[in-house]
């Protein structure tokens, strides 16, 4: 019998200096794709995962990612009064409940470990899941579900990975693989960031983890890795032997939305994917021709 994993991070207290001057004053994951911000992607997918308690580590400047996860009183009544009944209704339902939602800071940016080592408290002493907003995932079976049902068999840790061109191993965590089992990989190790001749593999993690408590005896000692941050992949190398740990080829289209181009091609695959803004806008992108 695995322990079910009931409570979320989400780390959201990174600079998002690569969108300035967008996330000046605007956390990058409020960033809307077509209508809808990053975060509440993110906490979506959780909620379908079965995830009840939601964890956000947040820093200066991220207050209005607060103000999104509440009722807003005022624009309930406004919709009201002019009859938008079902547009209020469906404002109110994917508000976490009071008590499911707790916010704790960061305080420095000092990387993603340091972020998630930030919500240790609030986990204590079960397993739980980590979610990157900026992290994107379009698929039939929300990539955490995936997850979760693949960790009923498995227990103990599981990051999600894809495969990356060979160009592109330096932008990630790349697993050393053991052997595999379906979508399962063994795991026997995992470094930051290889040059690409050093990459054990193409096999790149990205922000969807189902993690051990025990990782917050390696954070704790806030060691710094790869760019001098505090890295969550040092974490996870340190764990490999000590519980099962699996990389988990997901299924489904990852868009890295830090990213200006992967950010774009999100909001385009986004709209392409619903009725009411699919034709219109083959006529936009038509009209625009090739941008010249
Ligand atoms: P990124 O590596 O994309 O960093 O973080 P960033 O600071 O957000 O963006 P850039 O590179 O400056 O443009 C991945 C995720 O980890 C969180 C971020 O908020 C993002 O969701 N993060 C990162 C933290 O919460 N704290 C950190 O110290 C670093």
């Amino acid at each position: 019998m695995t322990n079910k994993v009931r409570k979320a991070v989400f780390p959201v207290g990174g600079l998002g200096a690569r969108f300035l001057p967008a996330t000046k004053a605007m956390p990058k994951e409020m960033l809307p794709v077509v209508d809808k911000p990053l975060i509440q992607y993110a906490v979506e997918e959780a909620r379908a995962a079965g995830i009840e308690e939601f964890i956000f580590v947040t820093g200066r400047g991220k207050s209005s990612i607060e103000d999104h996860f509440d009722h807003s009183v005022q624009l309930d009544r406004v919709l009201r009064e002019r009859g938008r009944d079902q547009e209020a209704d469906e404002l109110r339902s994917w508000v976490p409940e009071p008590g499911q939602v707790a916010y704790t800071r960061q305080q420095e940016p000092l990387g993603l470990g340091h972020a998630v080592w930030c919500a240790r408290h609030l986990i204590g002493d079960e397993p739980f899941a980590v979610l990157l907003a900026d992290d994107l995932v379009q698929a039939a079976t929300p990539c955490l579900s995936q997850m979760t049902a693949a960790y009923e068999g498995t227990g103990g840790m599981l990051a999600a990975v894809m495969e990356v061109p060979e160009s592109a191993v330096s932008r990630y965590g790349i697993i050393d693989p053991n052997g595999r089992d379906g979508a399962l990989v063994d795991i026997k190790g995992v470094v930051e960031k290889p040059r690409p001749e050093k990459a054990p593999s193409n096999l790149a993690v990205i922000g969807r983890y189902i993690l051990m408590p025990e990782v917050f005896e390696f954070l704790g000692r806030k060691e710094r890795g790869a760019g001098g941050e505090i890295q969550l992949t040092d974490a996870l190398a340190w764990m490999i032997g000590k519980v099962p740990f699996h990389a988990f080829l997901f299924e489904g289209r990852r868009f890295d939305c830090g990213d200006k181009v992967g950010y774009l091609a999100a909001n385009y695959a986004y709209a392409m994917a619903r009725d009411d803004l699919r034709e219109n806008l083959l006529l936009a992108i038509r009209d625009i021709g090739d941008g010249q």
